[in-house]
């Protein structure tokens, strides 16, 4: 909250001593932190594809396609974040995994990150209702457009999914809003899955307090995009958690005081990678309709206020997603440290949907959040499950 902050006055002020500071402290970008997915994979051992998808409201998005004879598995980062993440732990990654086990290995990424910050008709730097999105249309279009894409490429008639936090949400709300596609996923491995918000950590919690002021000055600014690559918040997270600087290690405590700490799972140096790659560009809504969920309790549309509801949904209140109707196998994996996908969220979850065939806390107690993605002992605690899931249900 305190790094939004500082960043609308940077906005303000149109400083440009952030990218200066950040010059003059020279530190040393190794390699990872710059590669693109396709570089990432080759230096690991595998040589990707690059494909466009177009979704059907004019969005194009960059899948990776890693080749393998098995079935294909899709892929698909949680918010903010992008194909990349699931390669960022070199030989040990969960991508890295997949191909060396012979699955067909599919990356997806969701519009307005890096990989997809591109339309057939809106140009994102222009036009405003390029950023009228959140997990909502990810899930109605994206998820969409990325699955019929590869089920197209591969002549399959089923695929397997996983997905980190809002890549689930978001696979959550295409299942209950076109049920057809439950019959298009064989399996669905939910890492950290987020769906209800409540009850999550006091760190977000206080956030979340606070949230609707914060996105009312947002819109006052007129700021609809946060965090992309060389935008002003982006090159300020960079500087005040740069190795050495006189904030790194608070910038780490902030990240462990939302997120969750698991302080020997993500290593310091380790820990600038990430916030090269990460965040990698998210919508203002995207933010706001987590924290209407967060507020409400209730897995629900987005709320537009009393009168625009009853215009778009009939209803005073947005209608909240039909979970029943997500009738495709779901395998939950939380992490019992995870001030996000907090455990009784998880297991609220997991009785609100009716094809459970499996849910696990990972064994290590202190495993939260972003240890999914980047742990370093992603290989001891977490991809014997998913190899084994995948060896059992496909
Ligand atoms: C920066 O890192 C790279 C690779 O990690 C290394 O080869 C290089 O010597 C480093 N440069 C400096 C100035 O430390
Ligand atoms: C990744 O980098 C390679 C150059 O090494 C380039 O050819 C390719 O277009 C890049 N892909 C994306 C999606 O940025
Ligand atoms: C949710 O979906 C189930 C299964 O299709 C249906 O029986 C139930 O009536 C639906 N609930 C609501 C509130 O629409």
């Amino acid at each position: 909250m305190i790094l939004i902050v500082v960043c609308i006055l940077f906005q303000i002020i149109g400083s440009n001593l952030v990218e200066s500071v950040s010059e003059a402290s020279g530190r040393n970008i190794s390699e990872d932190k710059r590669l693109n997915f396709t570089e990432l994979a080759r230096k690991y051992g595998f040589s990707a594809e690059e494909i466009e998808v177009e979704t059907e409201d004019g969005y194009l998005i960059t899948v990776f396609h890693i080749p393998g004879n098995k079935k294909p598995v899709l892929v698909v980062h949680g918010m903010g974040g992008s194909s990349n993440s699931w390669l960022l732990r070199g030989k040990k990654s969960l991508v890295v995994e997949l191909a060396k086990e012979g699955y067909d290995v599919w990356c997806g990424n969701v519009r307005g990150n890096k990989y997809g910050k591109r339309h057939v008709s809106l140009d994102p730097d222009k036009d405003n209702k390029f950023w009228d999105f959140s997990w909502h249309e990810i899930g109605l279009y994206d998820w969409r457009a990325m699955i019929d894409r590869v089920l197209k490429e591969t002549k399959e008639s089923k695929l397997n999914a996983i997905g980190h936090s809002q890549a689930v949400t978001s696979l959550l709300v295409l299942l209950s809003t076109k049920p057809e596609y439950n019959d298009k996923v064989n399996l669905n491995i939910a890492l950290a899955p987020v769906a209800y918000f409540n009850n999550i950590g006091p760190g977000l919690t206080e956030m979340i307090k606070v949230g609707p002021i914060i996105f009312n000055f947002l819109d006052y600014l007129g700021i609809n995009e946060l965090f992309s690559e060389n935008s002003i918040e982006k090159n300020l997270l960079k500087l005040l958690c740069t190795e050495g600087f006189i904030t790194d290690a608070f910038c780490r405590e902030v990240m462990y005081y939302w997120f969750g700490n698991d302080a020997d799972g993500i290593e310091p140096d380790f820990f600038r990678i990430i916030i090269e790659q990460h965040p990698a560009g998210v919508s203002k809504k995207t933010l706001r309709h987590f924290n209407q969920v967060a507020l409400s309790g209730s897995f629900a549309q987005f709320d537009y206020g009393v009168e625009k509801n009853k215009f778009i949904y009939g209803t005073s209140e947005p209608p909240a997603y039909n979970l029943s109707k997500v009738t495709a196998k779901m395998a939950l994996m939380y992490g019992e440290n995870d001030l996000v996908a907090t455990p009784s969220n998880v297991e609220r979850l997991a009785r609100s949907l009716p094809n459970v065939v499996y849910v696990k806390a990972v064994e290590k107690k202190e495993w939260t959040h972003t240890d999914f993605t980047w742990s370093r002992e992603i290989d001891k605690y977490l991809l014997g499950h998913i190899t084994r899931l995948l060896r059992k249900y496909v």
